[in-house]
């Protein structure tokens, strides 16, 4: 029998700016915040001082705490306490395993709400200047997680099939396999020059960025050492950036 209430928040991408005010006002009520690695330090400050934090952040290779061992946490503080929050980078459902830990509270009775946050696809082009949809420059997006590919003997994601069905592709958690990714791009049909951005800790102060094309990427990146976390935009929505000058 829990007596709290679990809420999923979405925390954005790092600027604090990007909190929702509803994300802030739970912040500052709860009792217990169980939060990612991907939290800014500004989110942290807006959290109830009197409240335990609790960092089980991941990192890829460097699992503080497993997910059976995150949502035995949240439902143990729901039995103790009044207002529990799971504070996730970006938004809680979007490739934030939201959908997972809220599946396995609902199962365990324990009350759970979710409040969306702003998610990194959007807003780390959006600080860097590119639209991820554009009338002049493409009228289709998607968003993919480029954490599966590598080593599959049967990747869940078809890099092929998506080259060719939406004109700007928003990847996330795509540099470690970005070699293959690129090559499965070029191999569906996409020209060499075709433009793509690496961006950072977008909207963070130390936001840094690659502009380049299919073509050069993984050299280039290779060469500066270009490392997570980081979005990748392919698409000719990255020359909107040269074009307007933004
Ligand atoms: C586990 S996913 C979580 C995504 C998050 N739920 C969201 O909606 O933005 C983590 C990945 O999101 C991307 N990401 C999150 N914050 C970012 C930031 N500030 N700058 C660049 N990429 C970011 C990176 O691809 C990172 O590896």
């Amino acid at each position: 029998m829990t007596i709290g209430k679990v809420y999923l928040v979405g925390a954005g991408p790092g600027d604090p700016g990007l909190l929702t005010i509803k994300a802030k006002g739970i912040l500052e009520l709860s009792d217990v915040v169980i939060y990612d690695a991907l939290v800014s330090d500004a989110i942290l400050v807006s959290i109830n001082p009197l409240a335990e934090k609790i960092n089980v952040g991941k990192r890829r290779g460097n699992h503080s705490l497993l997910q059976s061992e995150i949502t035995d946490l949240l439902i143990a503080k729901a039995k103790e306490h009044a207002i529990v929050t799971r504070l996730k980078g970006g938004d809680p459902f979007v490739f934030g395993r939201g959908g997972e830990e809220m599946a396995d509270l609902v199962a365990a009775g324990v009350s759970v709400d979710v409040v969306p946050g702003v998610t990194a696809g959007i807003a780390v082009p959006a600080y860097a200047g590119i639209p991820v949809t554009h009338r002049d420059y493409g009228s289709s997006v998607v968003f993919v997680t480029g954490h599966e590919a590598a080593g599959k003997y049967r990747p869940k994601v078809n890099w092929r099939s998506l080259a060719q069905a939406a004109e700007t592709m928003v990847i996330y958690m795509g540099i470690y396999n970005l070699p293959f990714i690129v090559a499965e791009l070029l191999t569906a049909g996409l020209e060499g020059d075709t433009p793509i951005a690496l961006i950072r800790n977008g909207t963070r102060p130390d936001q840094a960025e690659l502009i380049s094309t299919l073509a050069e990427v993984v050299a280039q990146a290779q060469a500066i050492e270009f490392a997570p976390p980081a979005i990748a935009i392919v698409g000719r929505v990255v020359d909107f950036k040269h074009d307007c000058m933004c």
